[in-house]
């Protein structure tokens, strides 16, 4: 009788456990669309495929351990796979290779992933524009190893080529880009109407979180002038923390890193180039908010 009671004891106190485990991890979806779109950058206007119309692709966000359903549909000419990196455990259907007018839904059961992580598409010439994050934030109960950033952003480096890329453009090798871009935007030094400067806005003594890819298959060197950055973590695990003006990321490689918005209020370039390279480089700007009161 007694032993019985225990036997009963323990097993409601597994099921509790078992539904705390559980309450922590949580089920997203999300839906992405291939499809044909159409960019004029450096003075020349094509079709890419990508997901959504963005060039980047949007981003996914999830928590720690949790399942993300990601609904691929193929709008586009194209049979295209996606390719998830970083996620270590399970990915239902990652050899599947979507047809056009088809969808399928991928499922990805994260377990101790966290920081950022990224999908592309799996041949090279798509993958040069069908690329996104994929961020994995804490768990619900639990912190960053790290001060808490007022807020997060990713930061993509990536490159442009004037002409189409094709089936036939099975890889892509270095230098070959006509330019490198920062979120998509190319900069505005080539004397052409339609390129665009990336921005990003921040206040005063904010400590912001930047999640900076490399989706070029070069090494790219990247810095924000007059701030130092803290690199936090990387490939899907948090590291340890090291400081540096800045950062070198080798080919698709993924970087977390901390910096303070501690400088005067005013202008600073993030600039995005090739280690080989010291003269192509691109540039975005941090501004400043200026509503702050200054006392
Ligand atoms: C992609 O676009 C569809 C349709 O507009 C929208 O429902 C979906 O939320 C978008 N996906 C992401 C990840 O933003
Ligand atoms: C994709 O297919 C549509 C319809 O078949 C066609 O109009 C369009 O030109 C194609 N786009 C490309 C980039 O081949
Ligand atoms: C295709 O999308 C529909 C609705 O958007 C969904 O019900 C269906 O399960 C999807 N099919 C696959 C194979 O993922
Ligand atoms: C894409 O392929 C075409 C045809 O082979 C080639 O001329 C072009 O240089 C390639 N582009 C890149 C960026 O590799
Ligand atoms: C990256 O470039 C190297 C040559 O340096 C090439 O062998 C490799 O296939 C390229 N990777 C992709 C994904 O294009
Ligand atoms: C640049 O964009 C404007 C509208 O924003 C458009 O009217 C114009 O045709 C574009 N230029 C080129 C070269 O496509």
């Amino acid at each position: 009788m007694g032993f019985q009671k225990q036997g009963l004891m323990w097993l409601s106190g597994l099921l509790f456990l078992n539904i705390l485990v559980l309450s922590r991890a949580d089920v997203q979806h999300y839906d992405l669309f291939l499809q044909e779109s159409q960019f004029t950058k450096l003075c020349s206007t094509k079709n890419v495929l990508t997901v959504n119309g963005s060039f980047p692709g949007p981003e996914i966000r999830a928590r720690r351990g949790d399942t993300v359903f990601v609904n691929v549909h193929n709008q586009g000419n194209n049979s295209v796979s996606i390719k998830w990196e970083g996620v270590e455990d399970s990915i239902s259907g990652s050899n599947e290779l979507i047809q056009p007018g088809r969808n399928f839904t991928y499922q990805i059961e994260l377990d101790d992933e966290i920081g950022t992580l990224w999908w592309h598409a799996t041949s090279a010439w798509a993958s040069a524009t069908v690329h996104g994050a994929f961020v994995v934030l804490p768990a619900a109960n639990e912190d960053y190893p790290f001060p808490t950033p007022d807020s997060d952003k990713t930061i993509i480096i990536g490159e442009w080529f004037r002409q189409e890329l094709t089936e036939a453009n099975q890889t892509i090798a270095p230098g070959q880009a006509d330019a490198y871009t920062i979120d998509g935007h190319t900069g505005e030094t080539n004397g052409c109407s339609n390129d665009t400067t990336f921005e990003y806005q921040v206040d005063y003594q904010g400590l912001y979180l930047v999640r900076v890819m490399n989706v070029v298959n070069e090494t790219m060197v990247f810095s924000i002038a007059s701030h130092s950055l803290t690199i936090v973590g990387q490939s899907g695990a948090y590291s340890r923390r090291s400081f540096t003006n800045s950062l070198t990321l080798g080919p698709y490689q993924v970087v977390d890193v901390l910096f303070c918005a501690n400088q005067n209020l005013g202008h600073y370039y993030i600039t995005a180039r090739p280690s080989s390279d010291t003269t192509r480089s691109t540039s975005g700007i941090l501004r400043y908010t200026t509503t702050s009161t200054l006392v």
